[in-house]
């Protein structure tokens, strides 16, 4: 799965655009978002250059956001939610919150793997293989397999298992390789934890420059910001890290890509 550059930009404004546009003449669109990063900032500024729409964003967990919009039911000032990851996506359309969308323009910029009838994602990132250099090589770690191989008995770290991010891996695995086998793999790599797992992706990288253990997974971003870093500690733990987006070559399947996605609620308000 690919997701070329200018497109998740244009994706956002478009999902943004698409609600806005049906009632702009309050020109307020009220934006539930569990996603916090500073490069949307730009996105909802030109929104509202182009259209004069203001966008009122009401920050929070994205169970928290499900839940409110929940319960204000059918006062819901809800118009878009955006949330993070398959795993919440499902949720969120479990809860069956959220209005169907036609979009002749959405449905040709997104390719129908990255949306559903009620959400259109406009991002995507992997989940990588990061690996200490100072004792394994890229090539002990070429796929999400090998995760799960004696050979690194003790050696991997990780976040908690019920974490959406590791909900999806595993998912993912299913998908590609059933249940049985994924139980498998998952045995495999719970029998090679070098500690029990805690922290979020950035303290898995952070162990592995440590050398608490040798190899763990992350989505990508958090590698981009470690990279981008100003801190000497940061800068000397990525001289120490590698990393492989894994399942590239002789395998069945590609890396994990997380989405990002805009959802829009039943109670988004009609045209006057
Ligand atoms: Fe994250």
């Amino acid at each position: 799965m690919r997701f070329h550059g200018a497109r998740p930009l244009a994706a956002i404004s478009l999902c943004v655009a698409l609600i806005g546009s049906a009632w702009s003449e309050e020109k307020v669109l009220n934006l539930y978002s569990a996603r916090h990063y500073q490069t949307d900032e730009a996105l909802y500024a030109g929104f509202t250059r182009q259209t004069g729409i203001k966008i009122n964003r009401i920050e929070g967990k994205e169970d928290e956001l499900l839940e409110r919009i929940k319960n204000e039911g059918a006062n819901s000032p809800a118009d878009i939610l955006i949330t993070v990851d398959a795993a919440r996506l499902a949720d969120a359309h479990e809860m069956g919150l959220f209005a169907p969308v036609k979009s002749k323009i959405l449905e040709s910029r997104i390719p129908a793997n990255l949306r559903a009838e009620d959400w259109f994602s406009f991002s995507t990132r992997a989940r990588v293989i990061v690996y200490a250099k100072d004792s394994l090589k890229a090539n002990d770690v070429q796929n999400y397999a090998d995760l799960a191989d004696p050979k690194l008995k003790g050696k991997v770290c990780t976040r908690s298992g019920s974490h959406p991010y590791n909900l999806s891996l595993m998912a993912s695995i299913i998908a590609h390789q059933g249940e049985a086998k994924a139980e498998e793999w998952a045995r495999g790599v719970v029998a090679n934890f070098a500690r029990a797992p805690k922290g979020g992706d950035t303290d898995q990288i952070r162990a592995v420059a440590a050398g608490e253990c040798a190899v763990t997974v992350s989505n990508t971003y958090y590698l981009a910001r470690l990279m981008r870093s100003v801190k000497a500690e940061d800068k000397k733990a990525m001289e120490k890290v590698g990393v492989v987006w894994p399942d590239q070559k002789a395998t069945a399947r590609t890396s994990t890509f997380r989405v990002a996605a805009c959802l829009n609620t039943r109670h988004t308000r009609k045209p006057p």
